[in-house]
């Protein structure tokens, strides 16, 4: 699929740049509860309508040309949910997985995931390891699926491995630096997110990528996931594009080129 070739006159009171497009946005899928308690149903039809936006959100990328786009799906700390709930968005990716198979290779799309796989039922580890196999050699963009993640945990296996290195030798401590960290984190090799998008109305950021967020742009909608569209989506990308990004520094001379922030 040729990227930027969605109709973006459909939506005129938005002016998208292609040449700024964030190359990694990430997004923590929040309010599926409240939308349906909202129309007093069962918290998991709320998840049963985020699955469609998730499909909305993702083809809407790959189609805008963005690389990555990172979905917290399931956190470390969602395993303390109902179990009935718990169970529901189980069976909720594994169906996902399997019926979204060939769209995502229609449209050339990678899947990757990130978190602590072995706590998964061995039922989604399979499907979503055949899932990776399948797309692995797609060239469109790659969704990154967060499924029982945790930023802190994250971090603390990075430690870990760095740790075990300098003890085994390999390493010295003074070796020990801030791209070091950032290969060993599982989005090892992954760009950092240049757009935090979260839905619902919440601030926080929720255990999500801590390390890799530091100079992320975030936007906060009161749009609740599974009302979050195509239309939502090229909104957010807008006001990021609004934004001037100064990783720290002062703004001399202009505005630092958000494509040349992204390679850096
Ligand atoms: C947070 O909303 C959402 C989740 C914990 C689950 C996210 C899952 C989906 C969007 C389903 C589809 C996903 C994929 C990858 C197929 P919440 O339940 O905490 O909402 P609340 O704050 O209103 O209670």
């Amino acid at each position: 699929m040729e990227p930027h070739s969605l109709p973006l006159n459909e939506f005129p009171n938005l002016s998208l740049d292609p040449a700024r497009l964030p190359r990694h946005v990430a997004i923590v899928m929040d309010g599926n509860g409240r939308w349906a308690l909202k129309r007093g149903l069962n918290r998991c039809e709320g998840h049963r309508r985020g699955k469609d936006s998730v499909r909305a959100v993702v083809e809407t990328a790959n189609e805008l040309g963005i690389q990555y786009l990172t979905l917290f799906a399931f956190s470390n700390e969602n395993w303390q949910r109902p179990k009935g709930e718990v169970r529901f968005l189980m069976q909720l990716f594994y169906r996902y997985l399997i019926t979204e198979s060939k769209r995502l290779m229609k449209r050339d799309i990678r899947v990757i995931a990130i978190g602590e796989m072995s706590r998964l039922p061995g039922q989604v580890r399979r499907v979503l390891a055949d899932t990776i196999s399948r797309t692995a050699s797609n060239r469109g963009m790659t969704v990154v699926l967060a499924l029982s993640y945790g930023g802190r945990q994250d971090v603390v296996g990075a430690a870990r491995r760095i740790a075990a290195a300098v003890a085994a030798g390999r390493v010295t401590p003074e070796q020990v630096d801030e791209a070091m960290v950032e290969r060993e984190l599982m989005t090892g090799g992954i760009p950092n997110p240049d757009l935090l998008i979260r839905t619902s109305g919440e601030l926080r950021l929720s255990n999500f990528l801590l390390f890799q967020l530091a100079y992320t742009e975030l936007y906060f909608t009161d749009t609740l996931w599974p009302d979050f569209r195509e239309h939502d989506l090229l909104k957010a990308i807008t006001a990021y594009q609004m934004r001037t990004r100064r990783f720290g520094m002062v703004n001399e001379g202009g505005l630092i080129s958000l494509s040349a922030a992204n390679q850096a």
